[in-house]
Formats: structure tokens, C-alpha cells, sequence
């Protein structure tokens, strides 16, 4: 299949067609966090599936950022207008940091955002906590965001691309400014059917923060058919199902799907360095793998994950295949996640007693089944361990997208090892030769790990070769590079639909197609 969308080509895109205007990306999670290292002070990448994915988008495009400043030496890296020039080794955009105080972490980000609107949007079954102060400081939040957008625009033609469920007000209160904004949004978590979401205690406000945007992206078809069936119901406002799109006050917004990806590229040349090397004979060395089959488990710790009902899944192998035992070991690297939420310190303490649980009741000599790791990780190690992994079990409860499963896929370059896959998660829509499951069964749970044990080499290679071609496809470049064409089209009408798939035969002709538009 031929692969149109690279990093060049949106750099490209991006300085033609967006000419004339500045890119402002908005985001509760920074990119790059500073944290202190005993004297040092060390930059990291926070364990985000949004934040890996705009990164390669500012790379290309240059461009501001602005997102919570949440490091404990984050205030010691920027300047006196709270910016800061990232990545920290070969600076390509700029970061500008929002300080946030403890109550506005809590109600905005703790409260509101993630003990409101995520169970809200998963079906997870987790009940959603709606806190009229948590509102309040959401509310107040926003507003603080929207000041910062506004002081960074001025009066400058500015697109902006505000990120996630944590900013449901901010496009009105952009749109309300009167500046001169092109405003779109990506929510990177489910909308959830009509009579779910008319449980939120403010949902006309909420929706109506959201019909700020011009264009409003999510993952899937049925997450934006969601959405427009929600507006339809819950307030006035002029739904077009068919064109997909919602206009109140004269205002519209196109909501469309736009299934993001990761950085393909980047990430085969990742899996193929001497650091992943190293990193896979540590590894080797460290789970004993001459004498082990590996399967492996890489999420945040987060209820929605799926991590307990998975680990089941081996108790009740070892119960049904007394084979595996001794000679298949599960490694679940849990990352530390929303900590000061009551449910995931539950789900925390669920993961840990669960996987006390099976060791105790299966360990023998030095074999331990279940190695449970929860911190994070760089993401060389990851990947020396999906090089190393017979299969990787991704198999949330319910899920936007899951970028795990397609870093797994992207880092077999010997096309070998199963990917065993939630039904309920997005990438399943494109990933259909995964072993797909019910996260809930246990039956099924079983059977697929026995049939990634058992699959013979052939059946794992084709079915990892197509998996391959689909990521590398509609990889993070494409994402971005389709949700731009539309946003630029916005602003420039006379602008062709977005380019997709097999159009055109070379990515010469279509760049110099980019350039011609543009000019
Ligand atoms: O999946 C939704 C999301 O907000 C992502 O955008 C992000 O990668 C992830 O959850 C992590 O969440 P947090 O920023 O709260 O750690």
C-alpha cells in the first residue's frame, strides 16, 4: 500500500496550507515535564497516548503549545513568559506552561475530568462522581486556558487545536472572544450513547461549550453519530446527520472521525537501534527467557485497562493447560496513573492483590507467572520487550483508540508475535487480524492466549504483515494531516477535499499538488 502521509510530507503541509496563520495546540498534559533528580533536574515524556502523538505534529510544524505545567521543576525551566523551547536536545516548537494551584488540579483535572466525564465516556462500568464545585473549577479552569490562548494569539489569524475532554468550554469561550480564531477540537476518549450521557448534570452547558468549535474530531463513526444524537436531544440546535454536522446560533461545527496512529517510521527505526538491543538482553537475562515464554501487558493503571479481568485469564490457563506452567511467564508493566483518584488507588490495590494471588497459588522454585512492574518506562524498553513477547495482551474494557497495540505491531519488524485485542477498544476496528475478544470473558480471554501459544509461524507472520501495513498507513502523520486539510478548509474553502489513501501515485506530485493549492 502506498504510504503517503510522513513527517516531511506534514512539515510540508503545514507551511503551505496553514500559511498566514499561527498553529496554537492546547492540552492538559505537557509534552515534556521537568522533574527533579535528587540535585538534578531531568526532562521527561509523561506516559500519554495524546501527547506521544501531537509531539511529532509540533516537531513538524513548529508552533506553540500550551498545557498544564504540572513538573515539580517545571517553574525552574521556563522563562519569564512561562515558555519554554522543546524537545530540551534540538528545539523545534515552544511549550507554554499554565500553572494550575492544588484545589484547581483537584476540582478541574481530579474531580470534574476524571471522576466525571472519563467513567462518563467509558463504558467501564466505574459510577461518575458529578461535584457542582468540581464544575465550578472546571469552569474556572477553562477560562484560565482560554486567557492564555488569547494573550499567545492576539489579533493574529490563529487555528487552534484544543485536545480532550478536559476543555469542553474553552471553544465557546474562544469563539465568544470575537479573535480571529479558526477553533477545533480532537476528544480523544468515547462519546457515549444519548441516555448515558443525559446523566450529566450540565450537559446543555457542556454541549454548548463544544459547538464552539469549528471542527470537532473523535476516533470513531459512532463516537461522532453519538455526539450529534446527544446535541439532538439534549439542546436547540440544527442537527445534520448526514452532513455530520450541528448548527446553533448560526454557527456550525463539523464533527468527524479521524482514527489517530503513531509514528510508524520513527518507531521502526526505534525497534532496530542498538539501545533496544540492549535493552532485550537485559531483559533476556532478567526474565530468564531461554527457558520462558513471554507474554506481556503495557497500560496505565487505570480501571478502564482491563489489567485485573487479564490476569485471570492465567489463573484459569494454568488451571486448563498445566503445560504452561513453569514455562510462561505474563509481564504487565503497570504505569503509575491519576493517583489521587479514590478508583485508581482501588484499581491499584486490585492489581497488586490479584497478581499476589496467582504467584502464591502457581509459583514453583524460582518460576513466578505474573511479574508486575508499575513504573514508568523509557520507550526503548518497551520495545525490547514486544520484540521479545510471544503475544501482547491489550485488552481494555473500552477504549478511544489504544495506542499500545499499535506500537506493539509497529516494533515486530520480524512480523512475528500475536496481538490478542479488545473488541471494545478503537484500534480494533483496523486491526481485525488481532485475536479479537470480549474483555470481560474469561473464556475467551483463554482461548486466544492458548491460540497465540499454538498459532503456527505462518498464520502469525500474515496476519502481523497486514496488521503492519495498516499502521504504517494510518499512521500519526495521516491523523494530523487529515484533521488539518479539514480545519484548513475552514479558512480556505476554495482548498480540495482531504487527500486519502492512494491519491496520488507519488508523494512528489502530491506535494507539489500542496504546493499549488497553497500558492
Ligand atoms: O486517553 C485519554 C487521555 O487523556 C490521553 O489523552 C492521555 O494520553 C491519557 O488519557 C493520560 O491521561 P493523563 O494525562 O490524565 O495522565
Amino acid at each position: 500500500m502506498l504510504k503517503v502521509w510522513t513527517r516531511d510530507v506534514l512539515g510540508q503541509f503545514v507551511r503551505t496550507r496553514l500559511t498566514g496563520h499561527r498553529l496554537i495546540v492546547v492540552s492538559n498534559r505537557e509534552p515534556f515535564q521537568h522533574r527533579r533528580a535528587g540535585a538534578r533536574i531531568e526532562c521527561i515524556q509523561p506516559a500519554s497516548g495524546m501527547a506521544t502523538a501531537l509531539d511529532p505534529l509540533m516537531r513538524a510544524s513548529g508552533g506553540l503549545w500550551i498545557a498544564h505545567g504540572s513538573g515539580d521543576a517545571d517553574r525552574l525551566t521556563t522563562d519569564e513568559f512561562d515558555r519554554v523551547p522543546v524537545p530540551p536536545s534540538a528545539p523545534a516548537y515552544t511549550l507554554r506552561r499554565v500553572w494550575l494551584t492544588p484545589d484547581e488540579e483537584e476540582g478541574y483535572y481530579a474531580g470534574l475530568s476524571n471522576q466525571g466525564l472519563w467513567p462518563l465516556c467509558h463504558n467501564a462500568f466505574t459510577r461518575p462522581r458529578f461535584d457542582p464545585d468540581d464544575w465550578e473549577m472546571y469552569r474556572h479552569v477553562n477560562r484560565k486556558f482560554a486567557n492564555a490562548v488569547l494573550e499567545e494569539a492576539g489579533s493574529d489569524p490563529t487555528f487552534v487545536f484544543i485536545q480532550d475532554y478536559h476543555f469542553g468550554l474553552l471553544p465557546r469561550m474562544l469563539r465568544d472572544s470575537g479573535s480571529n480564531l479558526v477553533v477545533a477540537q480532537f476528544w480523544h476518549i468515547p462519546w457515549p450513547n444519548r441516555e448515558v450521557f443525559s446523566a450529566f448534570p450540565w450537559k446543555e452547558e457542556l454541549l454548548e461549550g463544544m459547538l464552539g468549535n469549528d471542527l470537532l474530531g473523535f476516533h470513531l463513526p459512532h463516537h461522532c453519530q453519538n455526539f450529534l444524537e446527544t446535541v439532538d436531544c439534549s439542546i436547540e440546535a440544527k442537527v445534520d446527520m448526514a452532513g455530520s454536522e450541528a448548527c446553533r446560533g448560526g454557527r456550525c461545527t463539523m464533527v468527524r472521525p479521524f482514527p489517530i496512529g503513531i509514528d510508524f517510521d520513527e518507531h521502526v527505526q526505534a525497534a532496530t537501534s542498538d539501545e533496544v538491543g540492549f535493552h532485550m538482553q537485559c531483559w533476556r537475562n532478567q526474565l530468564d527467557l531461554d527457558n520462558q515464554v513471554l507474554g506481556i501487558g503495557i497500560d496505565r493503571l487505570d480501571y478502564t485497562k482491563g489489567i485485573p479481568e487479564r490476569l485471570r485469564f492465567f489463573d484459569r490457563l494454568f488451571e486448563q493447560y498445566p503445560e504452561y506452567r513453569g514455562r510462561l511467564t505474563f509481564l504487565q508493566i503497570a504505569v503509575p496513573s491519576r493517583s489521587s483518584v479514590p478508583a485508581y488507588r482501588e484499581a491499584d490495590l486490585e492489581v497488586e492483590a490479584l497478581a499476589a494471588k496467582i504467584n502464591f497459588r502457581w509459583s514453583r522454585h524460582s518460576w513466578k507467572p505474573i511479574v508486575l512492574l508499575k513504573r514508568h518506562f523509557a520507550m526503548p524498553e518497551m520495545i525490547a520487550l514486544h520484540r521479545l513477547a510471544q503475544f501482547c495482551l491489550v485488552t481494555p474494557l473500552h477504549d478511544g483508540m489504544n495506542l499500545v497495540s499499535k506500537e506493539f505491531v509497529a516494533s515486530r519488524i520480524d512480523k512475528d508475535g500475536v496481538l490478542i485485542l479488545s473488541r471494545f477498544a478503537g484500534a480494533a476496528r483496523e486491526l481485525k487480524d488481532a485475536l479479537l475478544i470480549n474483555p470481560f470473558s474469561i473464556e475467551e480471554g483463554v482461548s486466544a492466549i492458548q491460540a497465540a501459544l499454538t498459532m503456527p509461524r505462518e498464520e502469525r507472520r500474515r496476519r502481523m504483515a497486514k496488521m503492519r501495513e495498516s499502521v504504517e498507513h494510518n499512521n500519526v502523520y495521516r491523523w494530523a494531516g487529515k484533521f488539518l486539510s479539514e480545519l484548513a478548509r475552514i479558512e480556505f474553502p476554495e482548498y480540495p477535499e482531504p487527500i486519502d489513501v492512494e491519491f496520488p501515485q507519488n508523494c512528489n506530485a502530491w506535494n507539489e499538488r500542496i504546493l499549488e493549492v497553497a500558492v
